[in-house]
């Protein structure tokens, strides 16, 4: 298996030891984020809590970019006047600023992309004081369609080639960034991405507002461990919780799930306008600590009957994380057998969504709600 090391360009500095956390703005905003955004963001994690729990990247997505100065230099348009000045506001907070980019001459949105402009860009993000790219594929299909006449296998190396090239251009241009690929999962992205420099890679494609969608994503992630690791994570793309369309037994699903799967935490939600259930889902430190834990190992399914699923995931220091999944339509019963999750009866555990203590017996069984979930963390 392939073991990342930090980039030597940064020093002994790792940039994502556990999965990064933060904000984006595409769930929400999508084309309609502005620079007034992104700052009642940045204001929103510091007031909340949320940037003290861990939650550091304000990460702006598609739409900002502009036109091209007469020498290709990227400006930003109209929405965002000045990307220094907004990075010295995040900075000013205690955040991370990130961007999005494409390797293609345009964005999904159709904005500008960074073909042709890789290290003039890489330098550009790195003078404003950009932390975090996300580099999305998308125009960049139409030119791996144009250049390699249906031979997939070329098609493919332009493509890991093409996210080579942006790795090496911000090396160059010498300021760290986390480096976030996103490219939906083509060519078992999770088998090469480490060797291109992602620290982390998209391994579906979009995920949006409502359960189905967000349980086909994040079920399916199941035999993806062995690809996670510190500096390099599977991401099954950002959160959805508190945009309205689940509720809050799927909402915990969604937040669990993620946090089973060592997966980066951004939220996607209006952080100005958050319910107070929001929030406790976003801020519960123990299903953080799970996802941050850093032993770095991703859980995996290891029982499944019908719509019941028990998910685990080994912790530093011998404690394991425990979820009981109920992907019915209906409340129902999950039996927990100890020993199938490795551990003995009499194991202490903590019910993190109810916040009680208890001491499991060998074979357990909980009650869990339609598309909801039990996590227990043992000690
Ligand atoms: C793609 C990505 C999304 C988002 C949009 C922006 O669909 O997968 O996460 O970045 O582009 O246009």
């Amino acid at each position: 298996m392939f073991v990342a090391t930090h980039d030597p360009a940064w020093g002994q500095k790792l940039v994502a030891p556990t999965p990064s956390m933060g904000w984006n703005s595409w769930n929400h905003f999508a084309g309609r984020v502005t620079d007034a955004d992104v700052r009642a963001a940045a204001d929103a994690l510091v007031s909340t809590g949320m940037r003290d729990a861990g939650y550091i990247y304000v990460n702006i997505d598609d739409t900002w970019e502009g036109t091209r100065d007469g020498s290709g230099v990227i400006r930003t348009n109209e929405k965002f006047p000045d990307m220094k000045a907004l990075a010295d506001y995040v900075h000013s907070k205690g955040l991370k600023l990130g961007i999005y980019s494409s390797p293609g001459p345009k964005t999904c949105a159709g904005f500008e992309g960074s073909y042709g402009h890789e290290e003039q860009d890489a330098a550009t993000y790195a003078a404003w004081g950009i932390d975090y790219l996300k580099y999305d594929l998308c125009g960049y299909r139409d030119v791996m369609t144009a250049e390699s006449h249906g031979d997939a296998a070329k098609s493919n190396q332009m493509m890991h080639d093409a996210y080579e090239k942006m790795h090496r251009a911000i090396v160059k241009a010498g300021r760290p960034m986390v480096y976030s690929l996103c490219q939906y999962g083509w060519d078992a992205v999770w088998e090469w991405a480490p060797s291109v420099g992602g620290n982390l890679w998209r391994t579906t494609g979009d995920i949006s507002d409502n359960y189905d969608r967000m349980s086909v994503i994040g079920f399916q992630q199941a035999g993806l461990e062995k690809y996670a690791g510190r500096e390099h994570w599977n991401d099954p793309d950002m959160l959805e919780v508190g945009n309205g369309g689940m509720n809050g037994d799927e909402y915990r699903t969604h937040m669990t799930l993620w946090a089973m799967l060592a997966a980066p935490l951004l939220a996607g939600n209006d952080l100005s306008k958050m319910s107070d259930d929001t929030r406790a889902i976003l801020m519960n430190r123990d299903v953080i600590a799970v996802d941050q834990d850093t032993a770095g190992k991703q859980g995996t399914r290891v029982w499944a009957e019908g719509p019941k699923e028990i998910w685990v995931r080994e912790l530093a220091g011998g404690g394991r994380a425990i979820a009981l999944f109920n992907r019915g339509e209906s409340d129902l019963p999950i039996t927990l057998r100890l020993k199938d999750a490795g551990l003995k009866s009499g194991a202490r555990a903590k019910s993190v969504w109810k916040g009680e203590e208890i001491r499991l017996a060998g074979e357990q069984t909980f009650q869990v709600p339609r598309h909801g979930v039990v996590l227990l963390v043992t000690r």
